[in-house]
């Protein structure tokens, strides 16, 4: 019982477009083949040699791969450099008047920053904070709206090398607070106000809030942003204004030159269980990682219109824009609000209005849209899309094919990129010029990186076989440890049983299909035992999802005297919520849908019908609440992290 089936089938295939793939940054198979060849062949001269060509050094280092301590790897540790100098300076001599940043508000203005107008900005929050006796290694949570200045905020702290740890502006004054404290915090920088959907969300007052909680002391100064105007409470000996302190700060600030190894950011991750884990990233590593996968899986050009839509408050945000994007010079596009506001046509309004080329979301969001305007799509002009993009979990094939068909116009590749806020950045994910790409598969893993899927005793599984997704090398970009907590570090990520605490454990299910493609499953915790059957979460619920009345599924398993477990499925539908005979209905053409789709030990022993599933803030399913709600037991665990706390009452009872 050491692994898990597969039980997707999925066989449709899409090559690579001829005329995609000869402007193509890796334009063929054997582009591919070759690089990973040299990694195979010599993995330490292969990022050694990339960290040189890709990384502008101050010292230029000597060492590559220091791996005497496992797992606390460290990479290029003699070399010294500023991950801030190498986003913006290096831009200055070549094009200092190139857009940095198109920034669209919740209500539709439209700002202009410059990459000289940008490094003007950073420089002079840069020496602002240094007035306030913000220095090297010092932690600063940025709680901010999603705005040029969140960028600006992060930069700034990467060119004094204070460590940012961003938490995002929908979490809660406990969520806020656990990770001030955590993170030893000697500063905060917010906003009077976020505006997203048209509701304000009062950031400073949760700082205030905060503030008046035990343990803060460390904090001695909040730089507060004005943004709506709105009238807050301003302690004069801790809070400043942000165009008070910057108004008169010099443009000029000379970055703090750090090792490579000097840690960038924290970035808070809600574990199943526990507090947040602070996972902290290296400044080198990181950037490098950043800068490779904006070339080889956006398949990056200086023309492009970049829009990555993640909030700044998860790793998304940081890799995909505020370090990848400028780091390689690109033009993005930056957006405070929310998918639906005014309409479900937003997202699609935008890359019509500032022509933008390269379009990465998630699948909730994709899932979404789909249930709130499937053909809305087409009635904007899409046509300077080439390059689509998902990433937070897996995809379902048929979200896959309306993103393919509706949005990229069956035109434009679509890279499914698996990742973590512990790896920074793509780990496995088409390269699109290259592979031939098959919906709801995040196909082979970047050069350089050595993804395997094993079984509990570590040794690899065979393909077509379910197990562990694991990477056996460490890899630049990796997690360095947890902030306080390297016994936490070790024990989550490099545990004994699993390549005797060598390999990466990356806490997912998956699969490798005939042709060696990858296939993530669900979370290992999420992982179904039926009848002795160990199943993934993500097969069933495609299954579910492709059904022409189905908008978004989440299975879970109950515990079965006989069975072991059964399934239980919560499903949203795309139209009205079903009432009386119509539920008894549905249910059993969904039922027999999976028996057939899948076959009958997938078949949903219960199916309940929710307006919603629960979901982090970060748009993932919390099935671990629907393993509650299934067993019929009351909800215990922290809920702080719900993005939609109601939606639980609907889901307690099975739908009649
Ligand atoms: C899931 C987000 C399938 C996975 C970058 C992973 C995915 C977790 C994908 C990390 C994908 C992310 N296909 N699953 N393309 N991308 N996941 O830390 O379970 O917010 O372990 O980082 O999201 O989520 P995190």
């Amino acid at each position: 019982m050491s692994t898990i089936e597969s039980v997707l089938n999925e066989t449709r295939v899409f090559p690579p477009k001829e005329e995609f793939a000869r402007k193509a940054n890796i334009s063929s198979i054997q582009a591919y083949l070759t690089l990973c060849a040299e990694a195979e062949l010599d993995y330490q001269g292969f990022w050694a040699k990339q960290a040189r060509e890709q990384i502008l050094w101050h010292k230029p280092f000597t060492q590559v791969l220091d791996d005497r301590t496992p797992p606390f790897y460290q990479w290029f540790a003699d070399g010294v450099l500023n991950v801030s100098y190498n986003c913006l300076d290096r831009h200055l001599a070549t094009q200092a008047d190139k857009v940095a940043i198109i920034f669209e508000s919740d209500d539709g203005e439209v700002i202009q920053s410059t990459y000289r107008d940008l490094h003007q900005r950073v420089c002079q929050l840069a020496n602002a904070l240094k007035s306030r006796n913000v220095k090297k290694g010092d932690r600063v949570i940025i709680y901010m709206p999603m705005r040029i200045e969140a960028v600006v905020a992060m930069q700034a702290c990467a060119r004094i090398g204070a460590i940012h740890s961003v938490v995002f502006g929908g979490f809660s004054a406990k969520s806020l607070h656990e990770r001030i404290v955590d993170a030893g915090a000697i500063a905060v920088i917010t906003a009077d106000e976020q505006v997203r959907g048209g509701k304000h969300n009062p950031l400073k007052a949760t700082v205030d809030e905060v503030m008046n909680m035990n343990d803060v002391a460390s904090v001695k100064c909040v730089v507060v942003y004005r943004h709506t105007g709105a009238d807050i409470p301003f302690n004069p000996t801790r809070d400043v204004w942000w165009h008070e302190i910057t108004q008169n700060a010099s443009t000029h600030c000379e970055p703090e030159w750090v090792n490579a190894e000097h840690p960038l950011f924290t970035l808070y991750t809600s574990g199943s269980t526990g507090k947040p884990k602070g996972v902290q990233h290296s400044s080198a590593g990181y950037l490098l990682g950043t800068k490779v996968s904006m070339q080889w899986i956006f398949d990056y050009k200086p023309a492009d219109v970049f829009w990555c839509t993640a909030d700044i408050g998860w790793i998304t945000g940081h890799s995909y824009v505020t370090y990848g994007p400028l780091a390689m010079g690109a033009t993005q596009v930056i957006f405070e609000g929310i998918p639906t506001y005014p309409n479900a046509g937003r997202f699609w309004e935008i890359i019509q209005k500032h022509k933008v080329t390269t379009f990465y979301t998630a699948p909730t969001a994709i899932r979404s849209l789909i249930k709130l305007g499937a053909d809305l799509p087409a009635q904007y002009d899409l046509s300077s899309l080439r390059l689509l993009g998902s990433v937070g979990e897996p995809i379902n094939p048929e979200a896959w094919m309306w993103f393919y068909e509706k949005v990229g116009q069956s035109r434009c590749p679509i890279v499914d990129t698996w990742w973590q806020t512990e790896t920074g950045c793509h780990m496995i994910a088409p390269t699109p010029g290259a592979v031939a790409l098959k919906p709801g598969s995040c196909t082979f893993p970047l050069p350089g990186i050595f993804a395997a899927i094993v079984d509990e005793a570590g040794c690899d599984v065979e393909n077509g076989k379910g197990g562990f997704l694991v990477i056996k090398k460490p890899f630049p970009s990796q997690i360095r440890t947890l902030w306080g907590d390297p016994v936490r570090f070790k024990k989550t990520y490099f545990p004994e049983n699993t390549g005797s605490g060598k390999y990466y454990l990356a806490g997912d299910s998956a699969y490798r299909d005939k042709d060696g493609y990858f296939w993530i499953m669900g979370r290992v915790d999420d992982v179904l035992n039926v009848s002795g059957h160990r199943l993934g979460t993500m097969e069933i619920e495609s299954a579910l999802v492709a059904h022409t009345l189905v908008a978004e599924a989440a299975v879970v398993g109950k515990p079965h005297e006989i069975k072991g477990e059964v399934v239980i499925a919560f499903v949203v539908l795309k139209g009205q919520f079903p009432h009386g005979e119509e539920v008894t209905e549905i249910i059993h053409t969904l039922r027999e849908w999976v028996a057939k789709e899948i076959g009958p030990i997938a078949k949903p022993e219960e199916i309940r019908f929710g307006e919603n599933l629960p979901k982090t803030r970060s748009g993932k399913i919390m099935r671990r609440l629907l393993r509650t709600l299934a067993k019929g037991e009351e909800i215990t665990q922290d809920i702080s992290t719900l993005e939609n706390p109601a939606i639980l009452e609907q889901l307690k009872h099975p739908s009649k």
